[in-house]
């Protein structure tokens, strides 16, 4: 299986639980220094360096994926980036940093275009689309992360569909607030939140998910979003909005 993200965070507790079920395991991220320490921990993980969000990055890992784990049948598109993006004022902020869109959704779903193939000469092919409750409940403070979110949940519905032709499972994962190093400056903000969930408590509940062909997977607030109206999904929005 590969992880993009998977030196970190939810990606990183998802490679460990994997690896322990018997997985072999090909994690990927930007960063090598992260890539290593993992593999310090875990030396049976496969490292790549890889911007998921560039092009030629994309390319090159499906050929180092093709030639490392040529059995490949478990994409899990977990890289992600958030920020908090104030539109009062126009474009400046959302142009000063990263592009969620392209991280977050775009990347997704091109590597999903490029992994098919792969993916479909294997039996018990899956892909797991990490999505979050944000996606559900837009946050007013992370307007474009909450896009991308929903773009995703929406892409992760229509391929469920179209693959299944191909014997493709895809999965998505509506991790509720856990903590990680995911958007550090927003968190300062609001002075080092903690959510009291590890990764890998919620990597357990994913797991169970998995095992269950459960194809929308939630833990704690987001098993309910998952299922809410319309009505509860406004309540929501309005209850945790106002709080921000
Ligand atoms: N933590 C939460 O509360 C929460 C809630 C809902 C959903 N999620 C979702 O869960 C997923 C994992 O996030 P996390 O909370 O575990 O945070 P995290 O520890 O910051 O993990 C994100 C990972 O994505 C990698 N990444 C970011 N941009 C990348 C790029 N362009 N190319 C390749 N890798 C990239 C990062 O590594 P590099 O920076 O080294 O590339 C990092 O390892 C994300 O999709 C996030 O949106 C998290």
């Amino acid at each position: 299986m590969l992880i993009t993200g998977g030196a970190t965070g939810i990606g990183y507790a998802m490679a460990e639980a994997f690896l322990d079920a018997g997985s072999t395991v090909a994690i990927c991220g930007r960063t090598e220094t992260s890539l290593l320490e993992a593999r310090a921990k875990h030396p049976g993980f496969h490292t790549r360096v890889c911007d998921v969000s560039n092009e030629e990055d994309r390319r090159r890992l499906l050929e180092w994926t093709a030639a490392q784990l040529p059995g490949l049948n478990i994409l899990v598109n977990n890289a992600g980036v958030q920020r908090d993006i104030d539109f009062t004022k126009g474009i400046d902020d959302f142009l000063a940093g990263e592009n969620e869109i392209r991280v977050n959704l775009e990347a997704a779903i091109i590597l999903t275009g490029l992994f098919v193939p792969l993916l479909a000469k294997s039996k018990n092919s899956a892909i797991v689309n990490v999505t979050s409750g944000l996606g559900f409940v837009p946050a007013t403070r992370m307007p474009v992360y909450s896009a991308s979110k929903a773009g995703l949940h929406a892409y992760s519905m229509a391929i469920r569909h179209q693959l299944s032709k191909v014997g493709i499972k895809v999965f998505e994962v509506v991790p509720p607030a856990v903590d990680t190093e995911l958007n550090p400056d927003g968190r300062a903000k609001r002075g080092n939140f903690k959510a009291n969930l590890t990764p890998r408590e919620f990597v357990s509940g994913v797991m169970k998910g998995l095992q269950n062909d459960a194809f929308e997977i939630g833990y704690g607030m987001t098993e309910g979003l998952i299922q809410a109206s319309r009505a509860e999904l406004d309540k929501s929005f309005e209850q945790m909005n106002s709080r921000m």
